[in-house]
């Protein structure tokens, strides 16, 4: 394997200069080994209504079908939000990407590094060591997805909204062995997150998982907890997770907490797999920072390139099996913003070097 083929689809507000700087530290340390990178840059989002008129044009489908992985920005801006909410770029392109690519698995690493404990704002002492934990979210399925999803009149003038959340015991058992394959390559310990107190889901979530585990993994210490209690305790004792399993709308809240206590939602990075193969006989996966398209910053060089540096690191590891270039890019990451909290350069709600200074230093720790 020599060339990487993956699609770019940068988005809007920050998405194209946290991609330039994503982009570039990938060439440097392919290039170290030997490994030609082949971006094909498309549109998608907000970027796609102006120029083509929809949010996730056919053309941006054919390329994404055509390519090994998918590298994505962040989509969406107040730009559209007068939109229909259906034609909103977050529901016209992402939802409909993860869909049509039946992303179903989404990994989102929760980790803060010793050295920036006073980037969380937990109490230094609840994190002595940082944290490290891994969020898996169903992502196809629940109340994102299921039918009827609707705003509808009533007779006598009143209306309603119905949102459907629906889960199949396949639909469970497939995620629940992503989070499998996760706690094996970690602490082997698996915590179910669910609302079997209330909902009937939740209630075949935990009955399948429990099953599954018994059956598949009898090795792996599964606890369940109700998904209030989780957000309590995230916020109480995060490293008590090791890997958390959780439906769609659960892992959506937990993992954007799980980003906050770990400093900065510019350091989370997410893939999203399915299980198609791609030609290089890895899973084909969609790979974005969670932190979004950040209007307010836009344009000013003041975005931390982070988590779309750290998603592309993640995109070499699962859909090109390039385990040691990911790690090393990781470790470029971690010495860049290690270095730079000591010497004041890069500040977590701070004084910051700028986005492309960030990403120069990125390169240079490689
Ligand atoms: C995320 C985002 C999306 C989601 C939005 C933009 C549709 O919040 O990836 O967590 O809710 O899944
Ligand atoms: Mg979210």
């Amino acid at each position: 394997m020599d060339k990487l083929k993956f699609a770019v689809l940068p988005g809007d507000g920050i998405g194209p200069e946290v991609m330039a700087v994503a982009l570039e530290v990938l060439a440097r340390a392919s290039e170290a080994d030997g490994l030609t990178l082949e971006p094909v840059e498309a549109d998608a989002g907000g970027i796609a209504i102006d120029r083509h008129g929809t949010a996730l044009p056919e053309e941006t489908l054919r390329i994404c079908s055509e390519s090994d992985a998918i590298l994505f920005g962040s989509v969406g801006g107040p730009k559209w939000e007068s939109l229909p909410p259906r034609e909103q770029p977050e529901r016209a392109a992402l939802l409909p990407l993860r869909k049509h690519f039946s992303l179903f698995a989404n990994l989102r690493p929760g980790l803060l590094y010793p050295e920036l404990i006073d980037a969380s704002p937990l109490k230094a002492d609840r994190i002595p060591d940082g944290i490290d934990l891994v969020c898996i979210r169903e992502l196809t399925g629940g109340l994102y997805f299921g039918q009827p999803k609707e705003t509808r009149d009533l007779p006598g003038g009143d209306r309603e909204a119905v949102d459907t959340m629906i889960y199949k015991k396949s639909e469970i058992e497939l995620i629940t062995d992503v989070a499998i394959a996760t706690a094996r390559s970690r602490k082997h310990r698996i915590c179910s997150v669910d609302k079997a107190n209330v909902l009937e889901n939740s209630v075949l979530w935990r009955k399948t998982v429990t099953e599954y585990l018994a059956v598949h993994a009898p090795e792996i210490e599964l606890t369940h907890m109700y998904v209030d209690n989780a957000a309590m305790q995230l916020a109480r004792d995060p490293n008590q997770f090791d890997v958390i399993l959780t439906e769609n709308m659960f892992g959506d809240i937990l993992s954007d907490e799980m980003a906050v206590i770990c400093g900065s939602l510019g350091m989370l990075s997410s893939a999203s797999l399915g299980t198609v193969e791609n030609r290089h006989g890895h899973r084909f996966g969609l790979y974005e920072p969670a932190g979004g398209t950040a209007p307010d910053i836009a344009g000013k060089d003041l975005a931390n390139p982070c988590a779309q540096v750290l998603s592309g690191a993640m995109m070499l590891r699962f859909s090109f099996g390039l385990e040691k270039l990911a790690d090393r890019i990781e470790a470029a990451v971690r010495r860049t913003v290690v270095d730079g909290t000591r010497t004041g350069d890069i500040a977590f709600g701070g004084k910051s070097v700028g986005t492309r200074e960030m990403g120069r230093a990125i390169a240079n720790h490689l």
